[in-house]
């Protein structure tokens, strides 16, 4: 997506921890939801879906080497900066459609994707299509902003005072930050995931970890 290029990119790393509170627990946590369903000393094919800079991939890889990684992400700005970092990952430029022999998967961990998606209508079939690339009993744990987003709430004016405390940012540069937030996301609810993961064949999603409107889903194939 046009969204994560070049510049976007380069600051991706840095950028992410300011951003949300709890960026690496979150992977943490992510790596021992994978773990609590997946043998850490077997081999296991996991998919990670929007693989970014290749962070969750480096950790994943150090602690479960007998694990196949596969990373898939749409931006080349992004992959290039994990092919720099990762040896030993399959990455591949391109979205889940794009690639039909990623079937039969043990695990799919995507963070920060599904809100990222260009508009509502993708949003169940990109569930859908997680669904069904997984085996009977893999596991699927996606990170992603729960809406609704509302003025004046404990989480929005949390994430203000963070991103005031770390941005060093001028009013009027935080004020369109917080513009952006609002707007250029789209955030399901939880009743939506809760549907959308029922049509795609996937247990009701479990959170694992939570952030001010962020929040790590962990559910099963049927
Ligand atoms: C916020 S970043 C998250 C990167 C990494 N997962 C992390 O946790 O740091 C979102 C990534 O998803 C990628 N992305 C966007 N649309 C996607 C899609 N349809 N399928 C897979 N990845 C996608 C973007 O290019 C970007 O690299």
């Amino acid at each position: 997506m046009s969204v994560f290029n070049q510049e976007r990119a380069r600051t991706y790393d840095a950028g992410a921890r300011t951003s949300m509170a709890g960026y690496e627990a979150l992977h943490d946590m992510a790596r021992d939801g994978l773990a609590g369903y997946l043998d850490p000393h077997k081999p296991a094919r996991v998919l990670l879906l929007g693989v970014g800079t290749g962070y969750e991939a480096e950790q994943l890889q150090q602690r479960f080497p007998t694990w196949q990684l596969i990373g898939v992400d749409p931006s080349e700005p992004m992959l290039n900066l994990a092919r720099q970092r990762l040896t030993g990952v399959d990455l591949r430029l391109g979205v889940l459609d794009d690639f039909a022999d990623l079937v039969e998967l043990d695990g799919v961990l995507s963070v920060g994707v599904l809100h990222h998606l260009p508009t509502r209508e993708e949003q169940p079939e990109w569930v859908r299509s997680i669904g069904q690339r997984l085996r009977p009993g893999g596991v699927a744990l996606v990170g992603c902003q729960v809406g609704p987003y509302q003025d004046d709430s404990p989480q929005l004016r949390a994430l203000q005072a963070r991103w005031r405390h770390l941005g060093g940012l001028t009013s009027k540069d935080l004020e369109e930050r917080v513009r952006l937030f609002l707007t250029h996301t789209l955030p399901p609810t939880r009743r939506q995931l809760d549907e959308w993961y029922r049509k795609a064949g996937l247990s009701k999603p479990e959170t694992l970890f939570s952030t001010a409107y962020f929040q790590l889903l962990a559910a099963l194939k049927n």
